[in-house]
């Protein structure tokens, strides 16, 4: 008769041990009775980067990465992307279902009501060096609208926990292209709340000496769904810093400060930086299959390539892909997607690819996306925070919610020194030459 559990033999004791399967795992907790003797330490799960530990329980976005399936709350993402708005689409992430009309126009006033920043914030921004890297101000100012808000430090109240959300999906694109505008030596442009969500963001950005600004519609709708496609995709990388440095009870902005520190990475939001830095060093189609050998003989990896969760083209990727040539029908065609095509069509076909199943992520088109729309490089993995902060504060607060969910604290293996006794300095040997000592030129 099959049974949920799994049967554990410790052959260094001879003792079986039965533990529950729910939802296909084990709670590594278990492991912690399988101990060779009782005074010693229970057994340990070891899983560097959580390969294959899941840290929660979550309803909030669903990934088949084997068959390339990604869903906000049960809605496909394709149709969400065709059919739906950022800010609609923000709702769903954070509230769980799509709102009717009476309760979308009362978001949409809530959110529009807190896009304005308070005058210091503008003041602080003014602060940071000319060329400042905008990501870099993004986190230090969202770090920084904790000091704005005492507030927020109550976050096991839902209705904090409510104004909260709406000020930094409100917010976000105010600091971002305060951000953009401080690079330029630009004067900073306040909201204008009769614009749609993108389509303010974009006044922000790019309004000079015009009255009224009025954004192109193919760009403000290509920009919705960029947003759409990135506002959520479980547990990566920055929205496991948010749940651990949010499961201390920090306030919002404190958490989602290090969700935007841990976006701007290479490996995570700034891969679409890369790969467009990568697509300019390439230079030409006819360069395309020496890179290829390059990055199969380990210079550097193929950017915008690849995926943890993913072992499929990444959902994501093809509508971007698709919304390239719309944009492109504004704004005339980025050359650099020759070279993306190129780059997408042999890797496909090569053996270290194919056999690593490593397809286009989103960001392997997003990048030329933004840079046809007039985003320099540095704006990118911005563009990205804005979307994923609704994502965050969602993933946040389900955190707080949670039950089982205590402040994140994974254990550790120890393999340094044993205990030793300190020498004091004149009779202490040179340090060994170990690579990881300190060296002569500290
Ligand atoms: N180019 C060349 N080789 C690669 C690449 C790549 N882009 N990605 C993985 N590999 C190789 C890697 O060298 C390794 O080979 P081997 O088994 O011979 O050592 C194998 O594939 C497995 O790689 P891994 O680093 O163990 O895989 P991971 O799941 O830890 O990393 C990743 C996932 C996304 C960090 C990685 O694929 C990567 O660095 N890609 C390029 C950066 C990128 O596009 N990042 C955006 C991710 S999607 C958006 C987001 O989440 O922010």
């Amino acid at each position: 008769m099959p049974r949920d559990t799994l049967t554990i033999t410790d052959n260094r004791t001879g003792q079986t041990y039965e533990v529950p399967i729910e939802n296909g795992a084990i709670a590594t907790q278990q492991l912690a009775k399988i101990k060779i003797a009782p005074d010693r330490e229970g057994l340990l799960g070891y899983d560097p980067a959580f390969g294959n530990t899941a840290s929660c329980k979550s309803r909030i976005t669903f990934i088949d990465g084997e068959r390339g399936i990604l869903r906000y709350r049960g809605y496909p993402i394709e149709e969400l992307a065709e059919k739906s708005t950022f800010l609609e689409t923000a709702y769903l992430i954070v509230k769980g279902e799509l709102p009717d009309r009476a309760h979308f126009e009362r978001w949409k006033k809530n959110v529009t009501q807190h896009t304005m920043v308070h005058e210091n914030v503008k003041a602080f921004m003014a602060g940071f060096r000319y060329d400042a890297h905008p990501m870099g101000m993004l986190v230090g100012t969202v770090g920084a609208l904790s000091t704005f808000y005492p507030d927020a430090q109550d976050v096991e109240d839902l209705e904090s926990r409510r104004l909260q959300t709406r000020r930094l999906i409100g917010k976000l694109p105010t600091i971002a292209a305060f951000a953009y505008r401080h690079t330029r030596g630009r004067p900073y442009v306040y909201p204008d709340n009769d614009l749609s969500y993108t389509g303010n963001f974009l006044n922000m950005l790019f309004r000079m000496g015009e009255r009224l600004y009025e954004p192109d519609p193919i760009i403000e709708r290509a920009l919705d769904v960029l947003f759409i496609l990135h506002a959520d995709h479980e547990q990566n990388c920055s929205t496991n810093a948010v749940r651990s440095v949010g499961s201390s009870l920090v306030d919002p902005y404190s958490a989602v400060a290090a969700g935007i520190g841990a976006l701007y990475g290479p490996r995570h939001g700034g891969a679409n930086e890369a790969v467009v830095r990568m697509l300019q060093e390439i230079g030409s189609v006819d360069r395309v299959p020496q890179a290829i050998q390059g990055f199969k003989n380990g210079d550097g990896r193929l950017m915008g390539f690849g995926h943890r969760i993913y072992k499929n083209y990444d959902p994501r990727g093809k509508i971007i892909k698709k919304l390239a040539y719309d944009v492109f029908e504004a704004t005339g065609k980025n050359p650099l997607i020759e070279i993306a095509l190129e780059l997408e069509r042999i890797a496909l076909q090569d053996d270290y690819f194919v056999k690593r199943r490593l397809y286009p992520n989103v960001d392997f088109y997003s990048g030329v996306i933004y840079q046809a729309m007039g985003f320099p490089v540095t704006m990118f993995p911005v563009l990205f925070a804005i979307a994923r902060t609704a994502g965050w504060l969602a993933q946040w607060a389900e955190m707080v919610r949670d039950p089982e969910q205590r402040i994140s604290r994974p254990r550790q293996i120890y393999v340094g020194e044993e205990e030793r006794h300190y020498i004091a300095i004149p009779e202490r040997p040179p340090p060994s030459d170990r690579e990881d000592m300190v060296s002569d030129d500290i």
